[in-house]
């Protein structure tokens, strides 16, 4: 038996979004004619019980909902009474238009309906892999937090997206996931403004590449700090508000996804900091999965092959393709141009990894609720698992 503590707003806002997807993507609406419906949860307090809150919620919302997917905010935590709306999109939520609606049957589901309706927040959203990931998963109908530290970047994303979609699809967050207070804040406003996360990509990662024999030590602890320590704060700060979504039902999968790396399999030469802290992901994921699977939360890895278009290898001026070439390490090549077909040439598929590579990862593993703690490799074919 659990209690609610004084930190309640935040605890009442992902049993509320749990209880109305109740494992099964979105709360089902019966016909209802009014522009808006207040429906009086009661109140709740520090000490009660959050087993029995939850049945009385239940209850009331039993009354008068039935079997149509809708999408869940909750606003409004300045106000005296948590504001709770409900609308076939964000914005329909927060306006609390979408319990006018008169429905029909409950929409299909398909692959592609994986992440519809879902919460989802991808940290270093704002360009490379991020920035792809972001838009596929809103392509697919998630809601997405942009989560970055270039907060510019993440904005013009977000409107971007918010434009071509004529609908709020994407928000903005600045982050520093190296930051306890910064990853917390960003879960509180994600909280208070969609009431919780259903897939968490800890995606934000930076390298340092340089020998073990010369490399100072700052730049080994950089990178640490993000690609292995970000990991750590952003799953401690995210795994409590997903066991509260899942308590009403024990039936709500939400997912926590690391963006590791083919470093993360087999060792990087003269890459160490870098290798290392993505190895060390496999290894959290691992432990984070065993303890939080009771939480219905499934931690996996994905581990993908050299983004070779994207701006760490391609671009221009501080690209690795120019760093290497300008460093020799790729032995004859007189072009960038060369150094970019002796990477192609270590991939058995002939190309480097792209976004399209990753994404489909990605919904293979929201998809599938009989794994965890797994490291899935999308390198076509450099890296084969035992
Ligand atoms: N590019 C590749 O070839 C490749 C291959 C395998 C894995 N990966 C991994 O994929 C992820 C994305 O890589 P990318 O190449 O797209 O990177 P990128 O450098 O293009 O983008 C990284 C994003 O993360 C943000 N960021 C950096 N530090 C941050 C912090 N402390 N807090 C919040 N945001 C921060 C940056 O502002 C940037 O928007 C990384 O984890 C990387 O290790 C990349």
């Amino acid at each position: 038996m659990s209690t609610f503590t004084d930190n309640l707003a935040f605890e009442i806002a992902p049993l509320l979004r749990g209880l109305t997807f109740d494992g099964k993507k979105g709360l089902i609406v019966h016909r209802c004619e009014a522009k808006s419906v207040a429906l009086n949860l009661g109140s709740v307090g520090e000490g009660d019980s959050i087993e029995e809150t939850v049945k009385v919620w239940r209850q009331k919302l039993d009354e008068f909902t039935s079997t149509y997917r809708l999408w869940p905010a909750v606003i409004g935590f300045d106000h005296p009474d948590l504001q709770f709306g409900l609308g076939t999109n964000y914005d329909e939520a927060v306006r609390g238009e979408g319990v006018s609606m008169v429905v029909g049957l409950a929409p299909s589901f398909t692959r592609d309906d994986v992440v519809r309706d879902s919460v989802a927040i991808v940290t270093g959203g704002a360009q490379g892999f991020g920035e792809g990931i972001v838009r596929s998963l809103v392509e697919y109908g998630a809601f997405v937090w942009i989560a970055d530290m270039n907060e510019a970047g993440a904005k013009k994303l977000a409107d971007e997206l918010n434009w071509e979609a004529c609908i709020t699809v994407a928000k903005a967050v600045q982050v520093n996931v190296t930051s306890e207070e910064s990853v917390k804040a960003m879960m509180d406003r994600v909280v208070a403004e969609c009431g919780g996360v259903d897939l968490f990509i800890s995606n934000a990662g930076v390298l340092r590449s340089g020998s073990v024999k010369t490399m100072d030590l700052k730049d080994f602890q950089f990178v640490t700090d993000v690609d292995y320590t970000g990991f750590f704060i952003c799953t401690k700060f995210a795994a409590p508000t997903m066991a509260l979504q899942n308590l009403p039902s024990r039936a709500y999968y939400t997912d926590i996804i690391t963006i590791s790396s083919k470093s993360g399999l087999e060792g990087s030469n003269k890459n160490g900091a870098y290798a290392g802290a993505k190895f060390g992901t496999i290894g959290l994921t691992q432990s984070f999965a065993l303890e939080l699977v009771e939480d219905n939360i499934k931690v996996n890895a994905v581990c993908p092959g050299n983004f070779l278009d994207g701006p760490l290898w391609s671009d221009p001026e501080k690209g690795l393709f120019v760093q290497y070439l300008a460093a020799g390490k790729v032995p004859g090549a007189k072009s960038v141009e060369d150094v970019r077909r002796s990477y192609e040439s270590k991939v058995p598929m002939g190309r480097g990894c792209t976004t399209a590579d990753v994404i489909k990862a990605i919904l293979y593993i929201v998809e599938q609720t009989y794994e965890t703690g797994q490291a899935v490799p999308v390198t076509g074919g450099q890296v084969m698992l035992n």
